[in-house]
């Protein structure tokens, strides 16, 4: 196992879609998601994409333990998801802040779907179709953008609302808010 070095906003693998992974059981993708999984908890995000460590392929990692989460309710499992797709699940959509290893340091308000169906591969060969809501939607779009190329600020719609998370506080406390991880 090692600790991945995360590209950064502005490297070209961060821009370009990522490839489908050809062999989910491939001994490769084993040692890749061992690897992205030390990244993640060392970085103390809530979810890796393959690109964000230079290699790209369409796999995501993610999880919020329920200590972690606002409530237990926004407690997503530790995930791995291969060549995943996603569809939303109705019109609804909803605003939330929204940070990125990729991008250290900064905060911005996204809209996403509140509701989707996701469903991918799993390293052991198995499939995974799960409907989700909320927070854990919310980290599937996120981690599933890396994968064709899109950050979250390209997500924004009012750019006065990315912000340094060093100021953060000025907004949380103004609104009662409490803030997210990082993904
Ligand atoms: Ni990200």
């Amino acid at each position: 196992m090692a600790i991945l070095k995360i590209a950064r906003m502005g490297h070209p693998v961060l821009r370009r879609p990522a490839e489908p992974v050809a062999d989910p059981t491939a001994p490769e993708i084993s040692a890749l998601v061992d690897d992205m999984l030390e990244t993640m908890i060392d970085a103390s995000g809530a979810g890796l994409a393959a690109p964000q460590v230079h290699v790209a392929k369409r796999l995501v990692i993610f999880h919020v333990p329920g200590h972690r989460a606002d409530d237990e309710d926004e407690s997503v499992p530790l995930t791995v998801l291969i060549n995943p797709v996603i569809e939303p699940l109705g019109k609804e959509r909803d605003e939330d802040w929204e940070g990125c290893l990729s991008v250290p340091g900064m905060r911005g308000l996204v809209a996403r779907a509140t509701r989707i169906r996701y469903s991918g591969l799993t390293p052991a060969g198995g499939r995974i179709e799960r409907e989700v809501e909320g927070f854990h939607a919310r980290v599937v779009q996120h981690e599933c953008d890396h994968l064709d190329g899109i950050l979250y600020p390209q997500r924004m719609t009012d750019l006065s609302k990315l912000i340094f998370e060093s100021e953060a506080r000025h907004w949380f406390q103004a609104h009662d808010e409490d803030e997210e991880d990082e993904a």
